[in-house]
């Protein structure tokens, strides 16, 4: 028989790799998150962080988040719901919905938490959640938590998100999917999605974790970027990216967050987010309003590096964003090639299976607003070179 802590004593996977040396998690970094972080007492050019406008070290989002706690303290001890409510979260939540065009909006303490309390609160018993079989994790979890019946369409298929939403019975459908893809830099395509919910009466929400500071006028988001933000009746956000905090929300009309505020079980049942955390997002929200340089600077960035990924003969996937896969095939070749490019002074991050198909192993590629076109030529140089070491690239 089985004993529970079988499965612990049998874990070898990691241990593996970390005896090889290839092991690429949980490195520990002695400062700021920024275009340059320092690891082991040596500076390293980050292309694996979301902070996608370099907010989390500006001087007004740290200053926001020092008086915050001057003047609320630390923590908020308890649930929105009953005693963790400030009036800076309640300011915040007014300024995300303007920021997305809703109504309302409500804050949680983490995005994760945001898609397991909305989706378990809107997917009743006869009701169907349909989902991109790519869509992040933090959904699928939510879809398990729901009491309804999950099905997913093939990624960004319309002909098959059809089929699918054809397969539900009459009662509600919720269609939940990612504005950008988080590992592929893709773009959902919402006009298609949008339709495709307008013909089989399903409501629409969107997990814009990796859309909101990167696509849209002036970062507002992927359905603004598409002109669609009556027709998406659910736009979620995370704080963890650009808005340089932690943290997540969701905004939709007056009704429906009344509802979710009183039936988000990961909302009613954990603390509410702290106030430094409130008051940088809130600040981050204002500088990337204000400063549209960061948003040109990201895009620049990113065309600086693609150009340079697919001159050099890297398979760069269907990437429309400042996520950019490099495609480098078994999950060890991943392995090798973050560990190389450490060597090297570059920060990237390996993705293998079951986050993608097996033999189609990545490294995934960020860009910050505030890296330097000189600090991504660099970067490139030393990617086109571990590259060709471990025959990715020719
Ligand atoms: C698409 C997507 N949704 C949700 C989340 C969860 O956000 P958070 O980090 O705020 O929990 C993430 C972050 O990993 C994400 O990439």
């Amino acid at each position: 028989m089985m004993g529970l802590l079988d499965k612990v004593r049998n874990f070898q996977q990691a241990r593996d790799l970390q005896k090889a040396g290839l092991y690429p998690y949980f490195r520990v970094i002695e400062s700021a998150q920024e275009n340059l972080v320092r690891i082991g007492g040596r500076e390293v050019i980050m292309l694996g962080s979301n902070n996608y406008l370099g907010l989390t070290n500006h001087p007004r989002v740290k200053e926001a988040a020092k008086l915050a706690i001057d003047k609320y303290g630390s923590g908020c001890a308890g649930s929105r719901f009953l005693n963790g409510t400030l009036d800076i979260h309640i300011e915040l939540e007014e300024k995300l919905a303007r920021l997305v065009g809703k109504e309302a909006a409500v804050v949680f303490s983490t995005g994760m938490m945001v898609n397991l309390g909305v989706i378990y609160a809107l997917v009743g018993r006869s009701d169907s959640v349909i989902v991109d079989r790519v869509d992040h994790a933090s959904i699928i979890d939510g879809c398990r938590l729901a009491f309804g019946t999950t099905r997913k369409y093939l990624h960004n298929d319309m002909v098959a998100l059809d089929k699918t939403l054809a397969a539900c019975d009459d009662n509600g459908k919720l269609i939940v999917v990612d504005g950008v893809f988080s590992m592929h830099g893709d773009i959902a395509d919402l006009p298609g999605i949008v339709r495709m919910a307008e013909k089989h009466s399903a409501v629409v929400m969107v997990d814009d974790a990796h859309g909101i500071g990167v696509l849209g006028k002036q970062g507002r988001g992927t359905a603004n970027h598409f002109d669609l933000t009556d027709k998406v009746h659910l736009i979620m956000g995370t704080f963890s990216k650009s808005l340089a905090s932690v943290g997540g929300f969701i905004a939709s009309d007056a009704e429906t967050i009344h509802f979710i505020q009183h039936m988000a079980r990961s909302l009613i049942f954990s603390a509410s987010m702290p106030p430094a955390s409130v008051a940088a997002v809130s600040a981050a929200v204002d500088v990337m309003l204000e400063e549209e340089w960061r948003g040109a600077a990201l895009w620049r960035n990113t065309r600086i590096m693609l150009e340079r990924l697919q001159e050099a003969g890297f398979d760069t996937g269907p990437s429309q964003t400042p996520i950019i896969p490099a495609v480098v095939g078994e999950d060890v070749v991943a392995f090798q090639m973050c560990r190389r490019l450490f060597e090297e002074g570059v920060f990237v991050n390996s993705v293998i299976s079951p986050a993608v198909e097996k033999g189609n192993a990545l490294i995934r590629l960020s860009l910050m607003a505030t890296h330097t076109e000189d600090q991504v030529h660099l970067a490139m140089d030393k990617m086109v070179k571990v590259g060709r070491e471990l025959g990715v690239i020719s």
